[in-house]
């Protein structure tokens, strides 16, 4: 078999058994939705229901995308953390149009959320930092997140050295450290067909609030 066709050949999101979404007993605002969605993600194992891809772009138009973990979601939006001197914290600096992707395969989910993300304030970092565990807070502290890295020994040294300092300090913080909230212009929850064509609901905020309409799939 070639390559091709060993991809060809994989199974692709388990069905029968996948929950439905029916748009009209969907809530009032995508927020319910989503934390109903990732209670049942957690329900059914799903492994890192939390990991998202955050996609965003420098002036130029650049797209840069990775995975990180949610942290919360609030009125304000949803709320993830990381170094602002790396490459996502540049590119938000400079434009803040943002989204998270969410992928559950065993319910056959996926969620996007689109809108722009903004540092949440120094007391909100501060707040996320120290509830990470020591190790985190390491990681956290390191410098030169994305930078090229001459040795991995060299990183490690570092890492001690910031180690040694967090557990001597229990209030200390990373001065980069930064909580986000990506403030949704829209929402979209998208299901896989257990037995019929696939969903799509996308949420939509406007003067008047948040409505809700289906999407061709
Ligand atoms: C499962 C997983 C969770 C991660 N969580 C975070 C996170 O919460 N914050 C973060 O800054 N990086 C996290 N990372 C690392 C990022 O994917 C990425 O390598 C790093 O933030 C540098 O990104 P950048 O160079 O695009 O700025 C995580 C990676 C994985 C695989």
């Amino acid at each position: 078999m070639t390559f091709r066709e060993r991809l060809r050949a994989l199974p692709t999101i388990p069905r029968p058994g996948l929950p439905a979404l029916d748009p009209e007993a969907a809530p009032a605002t995508p927020h319910e939705l989503f934390v109903t969605w990732i209670d049942e993600a957690i329900d059914a194992g799903v492994l890192l229901p939390q990991a998202a891809i955050l996609s965003t772009a420098d002036t130029a138009g650049h797209v840069h995308a990775r995975t990180l973990l949610l942290k919360d979601v609030t009125a304000d939006g949803w709320w993830f953390a990381s170094q602002s001197t790396g490459p996502k914290g540049r590119d938000l600096a400079a434009n803040p149009h943002a989204a998270l992707t969410f992928l559950w395969p065993v319910l056959g989910r996926q969620v996007k959320v689109t809108g722009s993300a903004a540092p949440a304030g120094p007391e909100a970092s501060r707040a996320d930092f120290l509830a990470r565990s020591d190790l985190s807070r390491a990681t956290g502290l390191v410098n030169h997140q994305s930078e090229p890295l001459a040795s991995q020994e060299e990183y490690v040294g570092a890492f001690a050295e910031a180690l040694r300092a967090v557990t001597a300090d229990p209030e200390l913080v990373a001065p980069d450290w930064t909580a986000y909230v990506l403030t949704p212009t829209e929402v979209e929850f998208w299901q896989a067909p257990d037995n019929g064509p696939q969903t799509r609901l996308r949420y939509v905020v406007g003067a008047g609030g948040w409505t809700s309409g289906l999407l061709w799939p």
